[in-house]
């Protein structure tokens, strides 16, 4: 069995729960280990046959943690089979819901010099009654201007699993 480390940087668990289901997707080939980003300084990354870095979006970025970890591991991560993606709620938009065409993977991907081989995008989820009051009313008010909802008692989850099942089988 080959062996499979996804990493990943979240503020509220939904990069996880993506990450978890790719592994299930990958489990007949991969032995998987799911760890935060922040977590795998003392990771054995060389073990690994196949690695994927999984991020969300908070107010427009992505967690500096990401960036220093692909600086950190530039040549580890160019010489193995690897993959990003990326997490947020722009990507709900049909326009905008590819590596090509979401903002955020196009300004990654300028970024940084890594070139993941394997590349995608999903729409997160918005919880509502999960937040604090000021991150509730910023993320309300970024929904508000990007046509999404904005109703405050309820989540959304835009996560299109058959993408996420896509994803995971080009890394089969
Ligand atoms: C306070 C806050 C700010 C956010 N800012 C953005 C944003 O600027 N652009 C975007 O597309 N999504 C934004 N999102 C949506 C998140 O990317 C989405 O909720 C994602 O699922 C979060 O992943 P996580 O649960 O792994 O942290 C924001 C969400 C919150 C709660």
């Amino acid at each position: 069995m080959k062996k499979l480390l996804i990493l990943f940087s979240s503020t509220d668990g939904h990069t996880k729960i993506i990450a978890e289901t790719i592994a299930r997707h990958l489990s007949e080939n991969y032995c998987a280990d799911i760890v935060r980003i922040a977590d795998s300084q003392t990771f054995p990354l060389d073990h690994y046959d196949l690695i994927i870095i999984g991020a969300s979006i908070r107010y427009g970025k992505f967690k500096p943690e990401l960036y220093s970890f692909i600086d950190q591991h530039m040549s580890l991560l160019d010489s193995k089979k690897s993959a990003f993606f990326g997490v947020n709620a722009v990507a709900r938009k049909p326009a905008k819901n590819t590596p090509e065409t979401n903002p955020y993977m196009q300004k990654f991907l300028k970024k940084t010099s890594w070139t993941p081989q394997t590349q995608g995008v999903f729409g997160g989820k918005i919880d509502y009654p999960k937040y604090q009051f000021i991150d509730k009313y910023m993320i309300r008010f970024i929904m508000w201007i990007t046509n999404g909802p904005t109703d405050i008692s309820q989540s959304f989850e835009f996560t299109n699993w058959n993408d996420v099942e896509a994803f995971a089988r080009k890394l089969y």
